[in-house]
């Protein structure tokens, strides 16, 4: 399962990849309004950032199918070639992703709510389909339970699109879906650091060195460690 950082912080991106290394970089418009500063400088200084087999994916603000075509192709010549396209599903977002898929571009469809929404962007061509997870929870919804109806559909169908499940609140929504054998998912910096978080690890790690230098002090001359004396 791919995990992605659903975020535009430069500085977070870096610190995050420098702990582990992450599959890419989802943004919205909504992350990047929060950044404060010119989009697309900032999309070319993530890209730049990130390895070359990391993925960035970035979204387009028209709604119809001439526009989202045309921003579609500013965004993939002033950032990268090989940026994936997030297109919210809509009637012209799916005949979008019908003609950009024919140009060979990657594409995300985004703002996912239904798995039949999702069914028809992977038959327009997406590569990704996006379900909001925590979204779905909060309207009363099953957002795994729609990521993994998906997931399946596109399996039964032999589809070749993936779910990267987007929106999530905590790492337990993230666990399911892994179990669940999702294709991707991205998440804000804060979940993401939870999922490897635990207490009880770092309380082990405290005693284990403890109990180390206890025995160092007992019986002198010995060393695991090159700079114990
Ligand atoms: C990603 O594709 C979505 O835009 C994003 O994850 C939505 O997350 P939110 O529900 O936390 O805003």
């Amino acid at each position: 399962m791919l995990v992605l950082i659903d975020n535009a912080n430069l500085y977070e991106i870096e610190e995050l990849y420098n702990s582990y290394p992450y599959d890419g970089v989802t943004t919205n418009p909504t992350i990047l309004r929060n950044e404060h500063q010119d989009p697309l400088k900032l999309l070319k200084s993530i890209r730049e950032l990130l390895p070359s087999d990391s993925q960035l994916h970035a979204q387009v603000i028209s709604d119809t199918t001439e526009g989202i075509i045309e921003e579609a192709h500013f965004m993939l010549d002033a950032i990268s070639p090989d940026l994936f396209i997030k297109i919210p599903v809509s009637a012209e977002g799916l005949r979008a992703i019908h003609k950009l898929k024919q140009e060979g571009v990657n594409i995300t469809a985004t703002a996912i709510y239904t798995a039949m929404q999702a069914f028809m962007a992977g038959k327009a061509g997406a590569r990704y389909a996006a379900p909001y997870v925590n979204r779905l929870d909060n309207m009363g919804a099953d957002g795994v339970q729609v990521a993994t109806d998906i997931h399946n559909m596109f399996r039964v169908h032999n589809m070749e699109s993936d779910v990267l499940a987007a929106s999530f609140k905590n790492s337990q929504q993230i666990l399911e879906l892994c179990k669940n054998g999702v294709g991707a998912v991205t998440a804000a910096p804060d979940v993401l650091r939870q999922l490897i978080k635990h207490d009880a690890t770092f309380t082990a790690e405290e005693n284990f060195e403890k109990d180390y230098y206890s025995l160092i002090e007992e019986v002198k001359g010995i060393h695991l460690k090159r700079d114990d004396k």
